[in-house]
């Protein structure tokens, strides 16, 4: 098979494509024939060596994929081979066969096609995960999005909308903005322009917004942070803006809370309530309430540009790479 091959911590530029040895299925685990996957931001990261996992050495970076059931290791209950799958993965999706576990694989359903299901797992399962379960954002709560228009940003937008909430919109130009906007944001903050916390205070009667979700940190989480109301949590996410420092009295005066998610982590802990997420996220994808946005689809060989986009703030929504002739 042809995969992209990491073979040492260094720029995404350093990445080859190669012919790699199909891997064989382990006990719980499925083999995945590959016919969609996903860049995220975490790639760039993982190869960097500046991602919670580092495997070793060689590995194919990548965290989702969908495709087609080719290989079930012993164990196996919920899947047979021909089965069209959708699966988050620690690494190894920038590949034309990717092992994934049972457990963390899901069923794509009847009219989802691979290109979105290659796409789904990651942004709207993390997501998810931030929002219902840390977030606890409630019917009628308002809720802030920093990045909007990025791949876990642009699907915080869409649930926010389907849990029901008021959703604020904050990117870095007015092209995002209107795509966030189109995916169902009621309200936008161009953060490039205008000053978020005086905007978003602006927008809320003076109240403030009741969850901020904030896969940005750096500079904005300062004026994320005073952007909270009367008991308004701060979902960390990513820090692709750098990690801020949180001055604890500012939490204390407002009861806010800073609250991080790490879907990475979550899926280990609280597997049942993963399937629980997706279940949800399922149900509205089936009401249309979720329309995957994927803007740059590209080949495997050219895997390294679809990287670059995200980690060059070109790109909204997901870019999704698809093996040759798939
Ligand atoms: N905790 C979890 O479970 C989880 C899961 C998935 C992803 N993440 C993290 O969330 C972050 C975003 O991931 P993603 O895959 O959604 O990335 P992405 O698609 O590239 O989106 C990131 C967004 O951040 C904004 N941004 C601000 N400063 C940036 C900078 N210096 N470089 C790049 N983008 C910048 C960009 O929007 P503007 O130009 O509008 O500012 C961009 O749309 C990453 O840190 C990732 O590791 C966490």
């Amino acid at each position: 098979m042809r995969a992209v091959i990491c073979r040492a911590w260094g720029e995404v530029e350093t990445l080859t494509v190669e012919d790699a040895a199909t891997p064989a299925p382990q006990r719980g685990q499925v083999l995945i024939d590959v016919k969609a996957t996903a860049v995220n931001y975490a790639d760039a990261l993982m190869v960097a060596g500046r991602y919670q996992t580092r495997p070793p050495f060689p590995f194919s970076p990548g965290l989702e994929t969908a495709g087609v059931v080719a290989a079930c290791g012993e164990g196996v209950t919920r899947f047979a081979v021909g089965d069209r799958v959708m699966a988050i993965l620690a690494y190894g999706g920038l590949a034309e066969m990717a092992l994934a576990d049972e457990a963390e694989t899901f069923a794509v359903p009847d009219g989802m096609p691979f290109d979105e299901a290659g796409a789904f797992p990651i942004a709207y399962i993390s997501s998810h995960v931030a929002i219902r379960w840390q977030g606890r954002l409630e019917v009628g709560e308002t809720l802030l999005v920093l990045g909007a228009a990025g791949g876990v940003g642009l699907t915080a937008v869409e649930i926010g909308k389907a849990l029901g909430a008021r959703v604020i919109a904050a990117a870095s130009t007015a092209e995002k903005l209107a795509v966030a906007r189109e995916r169902g944001a009621d309200e936008t903050v161009d953060y490039a322009t205008e000053k978020l916390t005086e905007r978003v205070l602006a927008l809320t009667d003076g109240k403030g917004v009741d969850v901020c979700f904030d896969p940005v940190g750096g500079e904005l989480f300062d004026a994320a942070l005073s952007s909270l109301g009367w008991g308004g949590r701060i979902l960390l996410v990513g820090f692709v803006g750098g990690v801020p420092q949180i001055p604890a009295n500012r939490l204390l005066v407002k009861h806010r809370a800073a609250l991080g998610s790490s879907l990475r982590y979550f899926r280990w802990h609280a597997p049942d309530k993963l399937r629980r997420s997706v279940e949800e996220l399922l149900g509205w994808y089936g009401e249309g309430k979720l329309r995957p946005c994927i803007t740059h689809r590209v080949p495997l060989e050219r895997s390294v540009e679809a990287i670059r986009l995200l980690t060059d703030r070109k790109a909204h929504g997901k870019v999704v790479v698809v093996p040759d002739g798939r």
